[in-house]
């Protein structure tokens, strides 16, 4: 959403001694988004504050300083644009950005080790989810150079507050701008709020008037062009399913979105997800089965839990194109009573890197396979691996070389941290050698779990899922 500020507002807003900068910002013409807006301000206010301690600190200049911009949406973009002009050296990372957007803007897409280890500043973008939350931690601000400026106008969860206090005690951090925290307010008595290097402002993000107003304006306007007639980007036209069609789908419907929730979080980080395969098993004539709806939830679970926004009937189409996605669906015709809708769904992700290998089936994608069990959606195969699990909680995928006790290894580590295993199942490729294992747990195993469950040696790779 792009809104223009008026410098009297911005200035009310932010109360700090920043009156020229403000006022001359708007006539320079490229202060006209929130995103920006804020972004920029927090660095100026890095830099301010250090113009009234020269004593204390040598200034810094913005100019061939490298930015690093977690998070490459809408929002990380406009900011990168900005930055670009200012003569920032500026590089993202975001695993799920289209490398042709990077390029039209001149950034170079960067992993996020690079990115933390190399940057000066580092403004946060991303939407908060279980892969980002506290992805800011001690162990990634002990990579960071020494020195380097975080500016967080993003989501409170992806920093973890006691590791970012004891990084800027450590001088690892010398400045954090937030407008984000993890409790909203944050405590009076907060370490990180009170702290000298920081700089805070009440989650002004996007509570402007305008930004608000803006919001409602093109919503109306969506409204009276889809009222005349129109078709508009933000408004595609639903599918039109009849009510036995939509009933008869509907169990499929959470098996298909579980499938897209699972595959997505199968792709490693820095690999741009563009084609994903879908291919239906089923008796029916093809002319007998509208997949539409199921096309629409596997985009929803594909794309839900690495953004913040919110897929529907109405606009996953949409959606997916402008994320670059291409959705390929294909029949399979089986034999068989064409009564069940649906015997099988197979979705594979094609040309990634996978953080857990065995994803990837022998033709090179990352395939996950799922059916209907006493109406219940079931996971089938992991790349070329049979299993046979109730896609429920979240589940703990592991490979390992197949040898007695490990069962029991896993189940201990979880069950000391009093994590309640719901079920364990092992797919295997041959007796002893490769197998897959895969165990249910109702809650999440937290980092050290995890952790611990890695460090035993037979297990090569793991992933942890949320369905
Ligand atoms: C991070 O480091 C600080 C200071 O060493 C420590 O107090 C805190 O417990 C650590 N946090 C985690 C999650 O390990």
């Amino acid at each position: 959403m792009l809104t223009c500020l008026p410098p009297q507002n911005t200035a009310a807003l932010l109360s700090m001694p920043l009156t020229p900068i403000l006022l001359l910002l708007p006539s320079m013409g490229w202060l006209c988004s929130w995103p920006w807006r804020v972004t920029f301000l927090r660095l100026m206010l890095l830099l301010n504050k250090e113009k009234w301690q020269r004593n204390k600190y040598v200034g810094v200049s913005l100019l061939g300083k490298k930015l690093a911009i977690m998070g490459f949406g809408k929002v990380g973009s406009e900011v990168a644009r900005r930055a670009k002009g200012l003569g920032m050296n500026v590089m993202a990372h975001d695993p799920y950005a289209p490398l042709d957007r990077a390029r039209a803007i001149g950034v170079k897409l960067v992993s996020f080790e690079e990115a933390i280890s190399t940057a000066d500043f580092i403004s946060l973008h991303m939407p908060l989810t279980p892969t980002t939350s506290k992805m800011f931690n001690n162990d990634s601000f002990s990579k960071m150079k020494k020195g380097i400026r975080i500016i967080n106008v993003a989501r409170g969860g992806v920093i973890d507050e006691a590791a970012l206090v004891s990084a800027l005690d450590s001088q690892i951090v010398a400045q954090a701008a937030l407008d984000v925290f993890m409790e909203e307010p944050p405590p009076k008595d907060s370490k990180l709020v009170l702290h000298e290097n920081v700089i805070v402002t009440p989650h002004l993000g996007a509570s402007t008037t305008e930004a608000q107003e803006g919001v409602a304006l093109e919503v109306a306007e969506a409204v009276l062009r889809a009222l005349n007639g129109e078709l508009s980007s933000t408004v595609v036209n639903a599918p039109m399913l009849s009510a036995e069609v939509l009933s008869e789908l509907e169990p499929f419907v959470a098996l298909s979105e579980k499938l897209g929730r699972l595959a997505v979080q199968l792709v490693a980080g820095g690999s741009d997800m563009k084609l994903v395969k879908l291919t239906y098993g089923s008796a029916r004539n093809p002319n007998d089965l509208d997949t539409r709806v199921l096309r629409a939830m596997v985009i929803k679970g594909l794309i839900e839990p690495i953004s913040s926004v919110s897929v529907n009937l109405i606009n996953y189409n949409f959606i997916a194109k402008q994320r670059g996605l291409i959705i390929a669906e294909e029949r399979i015709i089986l034999n068989g009573s064409p009564e069940n809708p649906i015997e099988f769904i197979q979705l594979q992700i094609a040309n990634v890197e996978s953080n857990f290998a065995s994803s990837i089936s022998d033709s090179g994608e990352i395939t996950v396979e799922g059916k209907l069990k006493d109406g219940k959606p079931h996971l089938t195969k992991v790349g070329s691996f049979e299993v046979d699990v109730s896609l429920e909680g979240c589940i703990i995928l592991c490979k390992q070389v197949d040898q007695p006790g490990l069962i029991g290894k896993v189940g201990s580590i979880l069950g000391q941290e009093k994590v309640n295993v719901n079920f364990m199942t092992v797919g295997r490729i041959a007796p002893r050698r490769q197998a897959v294992m895969i165990i249910g747990v109702d809650e999440d195993p937290s980092k050290e779990v995890l952790k611990k469950i890695g460090e035993i040696s037979a297990i090569e790779e793991f992933v942890f899922l949320k369905l």
